[in-house]
């Protein structure tokens, strides 16, 4: 077991819709045929099977456990961006991403598992229990901002394809489309497509997120529709976007920002105000859009759930 069976952040009972909408939903998506229907590549119908983990349909609701006062304007989170596959200017990336067909979109889980699967994004959202989130987002940059996200816990996604014992990481790839992508063409230099990776028990960890949405809406083009991760204790870089491909591997693999420059950005990237980044420090940020300045906190606030994972030693 990778972490108790009761999650601190379960939903009261009361604010989760009873069972018989569950098994309600469960039934209207028998009567409309999803079984094989969506699930490309994979012999199994999942349709079949209960949802995964505990319990109730509780689809897009608040989690009250992680929820703030100050969750930054909409107009911040969508219109000051990190994606260099459109531009390197953050508030053009909302202006950048016109071409870039989100639908329909399919991820392939590979590698170590014992039901590898291409999943289309539709039965995913059904299939999966979705909540809301209210996270700290930290980048690297040293700027923050707190954002509501719609999703669900990637552990769920990874029980339903049962990895190998030996799978100890979990890597990611962003969808590789030159022409949608102006920013690809325009640096070629990079490694694209962009590819990311957490540890076995980091991509576990009940925090880490496989988000669709936010702000109650589907995610936009600029925040890395239609599917990202988020995982609110590193820095923002480890939250790939736009995600196509997950695979389960032996062996530690290399990461976009690693690759492209080294000294100055890790494998783990937790978020660490005392550990500088070569060209500034790391001890505040400035959030997003007031510029207000603020203490950075390890982990990002989140060393309750994570610090236990670490030996301390890791960059
Ligand atoms: N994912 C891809 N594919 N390409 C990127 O350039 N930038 C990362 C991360 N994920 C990036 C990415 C960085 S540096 C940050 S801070 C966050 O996305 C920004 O997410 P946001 O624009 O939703 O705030």
């Amino acid at each position: 077991m990778l972490f108790p069976k009761q999650r601190p952040w379960n939903l009261p009972e009361q604010d989760a819709a009873p069972e018989s909408a569950w098994t309600n939903r469960r039934q209207l998506l028998l009567a409309a045929g999803f079984g094989l229907a969506g699930w490309a590549g994979t012999e199994h119908d999942l349709a079949a099977q209960a949802v995964p983990a505990s319990g109730a349909f509780r689809n897009g609701k608040r989690n009250p456990a992680f929820t703030r006062p100050d969750i930054s304007p909409e107009a911040a989170a969508t219109g000051f961006n990190n994606f260099y596959e459109f531009t390197t200017d953050k508030q053009q990336v909302r202006n950048s991403v016109g071409r870039f067909q989100t639908q329909p979109w399919q991820v392939e889980i590979t590698g170590l598992v014992n039901r590898p699967m291409k999943l289309d994004l539709d039965e995913m959202g059904r299939r999966m229990q979705q909540e809301e989130r209210v996270y700290r987002f930290r980048c690297v940059e040293a700027w923050s901002m707190v954002v509501p996200w719609t999703g669900f816990p990637l552990a769920d996604l990874i029980r339903m394809v049962e990895p190998k014992p030996e799978a100890r990481f979990v890597r990611w790839w962003t969808a590789y489309r030159p022409k949608e992508m102006p920013g690809m063409v325009q640096q070629p230099w990079y490694k694209w497509p962009y590819y990311e990776a957490l540890r076995m028990d980091e991509a576990m960890n009940p925090l880490t997120l496989v988000a669709t949405g936010i702000y109650g809406k589907p995610l936009p083009k600029q925040n890395g529709a239609p599917v990202r991760i988020v995982v609110p204790w590193k820095y923002g870089f480890k939250s790939i976007k736009s995600v196509v491909k997950i695979e389960f591997v032996k062996n530690q693999p290399s990461t976009f920002w690693n690759d492209a420059v080294p000294a100055e950005y890790g494998f783990y990237a937790n978020v660490n105000p005392k550990r500088p980044h070569p060209r500034w420090s790391q001890a505040t940020d400035k959030r997003i859009p007031t510029m207000d300045v603020e203490p950075t906190q390890p982990f990002n606030g989140y060393a309750d759930y994570v610090a236990a994972m670490y030996k301390g030693n890791e960059i």
